[in-house]
């Protein structure tokens, strides 16, 4: 089986094909943008005739379009771009695929919903908060309209091995303590919104399973939700983390109300429980995985 992936310098693109590469059983091809090295190939997403050409000359068995712009703030600022990658160029993608026959997994977020009564089913009904949000749900649109043979994973707050701390919104809570505790002084953070942060290792694990129950049970398409089980805000996130990165719990205060910039929702807690009513499984937990992967920005005199 041939299955392309979008956004594979990203920081689920990654992971992903390092999961379906370590599988052994699978062709993995990668686009991305302005990170893209060989193997990988550099496909610009918004370029709607080449998009078509490469797909149509690759044939691939399944899509999964992970690429995105995924920063509500920068999103909120650049509304005409997020909604040519996040909308228009997953609606050429999906396009694309149906007219080959691949099947099209499309990443998307649980910031689809407002927040205001969790938990969430894939049939919730929807209400973006922002621009982000907004764009998403304009890309699944853009994804039924096209097929309704496809899926849709909504998923939660990533975090991962990241390449500098800045990449993730959770690695930078760390970086953000981190530099407060340097200047000796205290760093006031969000408890606000709760978040239920997933390690994207998981989130490619579950995609990989996702691609082989389609492969065996040709009718399987629709709307997922993957998350992990635990719920943080960012200041319990910073908490979690003080004593990994050598910071005295004393920097830290919790700042109660929303954080400023793009709307966020409060709770927008995924409900899981059709993938895990088919044998999916929750095995990462942020206590466990989160030291590792602050390890390598560590300096010596922290350990
Ligand atoms: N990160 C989260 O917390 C989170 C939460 C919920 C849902 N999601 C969803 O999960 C997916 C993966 O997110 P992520 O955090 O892995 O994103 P990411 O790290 O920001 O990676 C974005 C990817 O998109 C590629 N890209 C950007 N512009 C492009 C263009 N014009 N043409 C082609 N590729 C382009 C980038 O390529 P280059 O870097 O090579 O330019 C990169 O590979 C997204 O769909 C996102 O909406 C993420």
């Amino acid at each position: 089986m041939k299955l392309l992936v979008t956004g594979a310098t990203g920081l689920l693109g990654r992971s992903l094909m390092r999961e379906l590469e370590g599988y052994g059983r699978f062709t993995v091809i990668g686009t991305a943008f302005t990170r893209a090295r060989a193997p990988l190939t550099r496909l610009d997403l918004t370029d709607a005739a080449a998009v078509s050409e490469y797909i149509t000359a690759v044939t691939p068995d399944v899509i999964v379009h992970t690429a995105a712009e995924r920063r509500p703030d920068v999103s909120q600022k650049d509304p005409e771009k997020t909604i040519a990658l996040n909308v228009t160029a997953t609606g050429t993608l999906a396009s694309a695929a149906r007219k080959i026959g691949a099947f099209f997994l499309y990443m998307s977020t649980d910031y689809v919903f407002d927040g205001t009564a969790p938990p969430y089913s894939p049939e919730s009904p929807v209400n973006p908060l922002n621009l982000y949000g907004k764009s998403k749900l304009g890309g699944e649109k853009a994804v039924w309209d096209e097929t309704p043979d496809a899926a849709v994973l909504r998923v939660p707050i990533l975090y991962g091995e990241v390449e500098t701390l800045e990449e993730s919104p959770v690695t930078m809570i760390a970086k953000t303590i981190m530099e407060a505790a340097a200047a000796r002084s205290r760093i006031t953070i969000e408890d606000w919104a709760v978040r239920y942060p997933t390690h994207v290792d998981e989130v490619a694990r579950v995609i990989r399973e996702i691609v082989l129950r389609r492969a065996a049970h040709p009718e399987f398409n629709g709307t997922f939700h993957w998350s992990a089980l635990e719920p943080y805000t960012k200041y319990k996130m910073a908490k979690a983390m003080a004593p990994f990165v050598g910071v005295s719990e004393e920097f830290i205060s919790s700042e109660d109300g929303p954080p400023l910039g793009a709307p966020r929702p409060k709770d927008s807690h995924l409900d899981c429980s059709l993938l895990l009513s088919l044998g999916f499984e929750n095995t990462v937990t942020f206590a466990e995985s989160i030291e590792g992967i602050l390890k390598p920005f560590l300096t010596a005199d922290r350990w």
